[in-house]
């Protein structure tokens, strides 16, 4: 990648606000290799048919030298790799096994069974407004919930739930290609190590008294450190992905009053609406750990076998050739069939419990907070071009009812 890429111009924090009219440049070359033999993919068709094909692998390991393993190293290392970062059959076999207790068909009710306790969280979080002016949606209210949401689902006791939001943190940063820029790699490897010890002695103690949640369920099943990398994996792809997409729906909406009057009119468009904002700003913008595993033909443009690929989420759910005015946010459109939570065996796990997460949160938000303004916009943004969301979101409040 040169410095003067579009995809390095992606990355490059000033544009972070506002990637969007980048990627419609990138769009014009649907398959582009980039100077250090990168493949970025950035139109749906295409996006979609790679994220299907079994020619293309998210084992890390085959990544030619050179070619960072992003996420990976930092958040799990000295474990064997979670299965996000595995291929079929490992794949398939440990994302079943992990199923088992979190969803259908074998534990239908569990996820279902986590509401009550979510929307106490959102009722205490609203409740702590009273009498504010102004908040930050990030801090008081996005933030504070996926964490709990996890915590609940391993089934970590209450009292060491703050540990896991600072953890939580630190090992989001790794999963940014650049995130070596802010030290990113150090601050997660500290993490990474007192989580793991922390998780050591939380599996023994599952393994000799069962409790709620998953570890639990699975301890008598699967080896320690798989145990451990798979918490550690949904502890990092089920915050930030869910604190930006709760946020991204409240920025969005403050930014169009005139569906934020008929969402306060007519709750249930709280459905297109939620699935519109994963199309039109997506907490997962681009994958970016994938190689090639044979030569692959795409576009007109043939990817050689150990090419890394770059699928372009954000840009995808963007094309024009998919969706009718893309950059228009319209949670009227019929057929969407966004990609914010990716397609194929690696489709979003949580993404069932993300749903349950917003729906319990944005709908709640908009009923009780009166809002006035937004108070920056845009707001800043974290580092992070992966994982991207604001890392604050100032608003202006009129007040809250009960
Ligand atoms: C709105 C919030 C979320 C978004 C937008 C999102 C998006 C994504 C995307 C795009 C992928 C594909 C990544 C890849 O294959 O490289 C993915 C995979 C995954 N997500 Fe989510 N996610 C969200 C919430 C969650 C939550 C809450 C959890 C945890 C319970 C979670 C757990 C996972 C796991 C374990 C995978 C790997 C699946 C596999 O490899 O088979 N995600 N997610």
């Amino acid at each position: 990648m040169t410095s003067g890429s579009i995809v390095a111009q992606i990355t490059d924090y000033a544009n972070r606000a506002d990637p969007y009219p980048l990627y419609a440049e990138l769009r014009k070359t649907p398959v582009r290799r980039e100077d250090d033999g990168t493949y970025v993919v950035s139109t749906y068709y295409e996006v979609r048919s790679l994220a299907n094909d079994p020619r293309l692998s998210n084992d890390t390991s085959n990544r030619p030298a050179g070619h960072g393993r992003p996420g990976q190293p930092a958040a799990e290392s000295g474990l064997p790799p979670s299965f996000i970062f595995t291929d079929p059959p490992v794949h398939d076999r440990l994302r079943d096994t992990i199923n088992r207790p979190f969803g259908p068909p074998h534990s239908p009710r569990f996820l279902d069974g986590l509401r009550g306790e979510l929307a106490k969280v959102v009722t205490e979080l609203l409740d702590a407004f009273e009498g504010k002016d102004q908040v930050d949606i990030v801090e008081d209210f996005a933030y504070p919930l996926p964490v709990t949401a996890i915590c609940k689902v391993l089934g970590v006791p209450r009292e060491d739930e703050p540990l896991f939001h600072s953890w939580a943190d630190a090992l989001a940063s790794s999963v940014d290609p650049h995130s070596g820029d802010d030290g990113g790699p150090e601050k997660a490897q500290q993490a990474r190590q007192e989580l793991g010890a922390y998780l050591t002695d939380l599996i023994e103690t599952k393994r000799r008294h069962p409790g709620p949640g998953i570890l639990s369920a699975l301890a008598p099943d699967m080896k320690p450190a798989d145990l451990e990398a798979t918490a550690v994996l949904l502890l990092v792809a089920g915050h930030e992905t869910t604190v930006n997409a709760i946020t991204n729906t409240t920025l969005t909406l403050l930014r169009h009053p005139d569906i934020l009057e008929r969402f306060q009119k007519d709750p249930e468009l709280a459905v297109p609406i939620i699935e519109e904002v994963l199309r039109y700003e997506p907490p997962v913008q681009f994958v970016p750990w994938i190689t090639a595993l044979a030569d692959i033909d795409v576009a007109g443009t043939t990817i050689p076998k150990g090419s890394p690929v770059w699928l372009m989420l954000a840009a995808a759910n963007r094309d024009p050739r998919r969706f009718t005015d893309p950059d228009r946010f319209d949670p009227d459109r019929k057929d969407n069939e966004h990609l914010g939570f990716y397609t194929g065996i690696h489709y979003c796990f949580g993404a069932p419990l993300a749903r349950i997460e917003l729906h319990l949160a944005v709908p709640e938000l908009f009923r009780r907070v009166k809002f006035s303004r937004l108070l920056e916009d845009p707001p800043p943004y974290r580092a992070n071009a992966v994982l991207r969301g604001p890392r604050h979101l100032p608003v202006a409040i009129e007040g809250v009812t009960p």
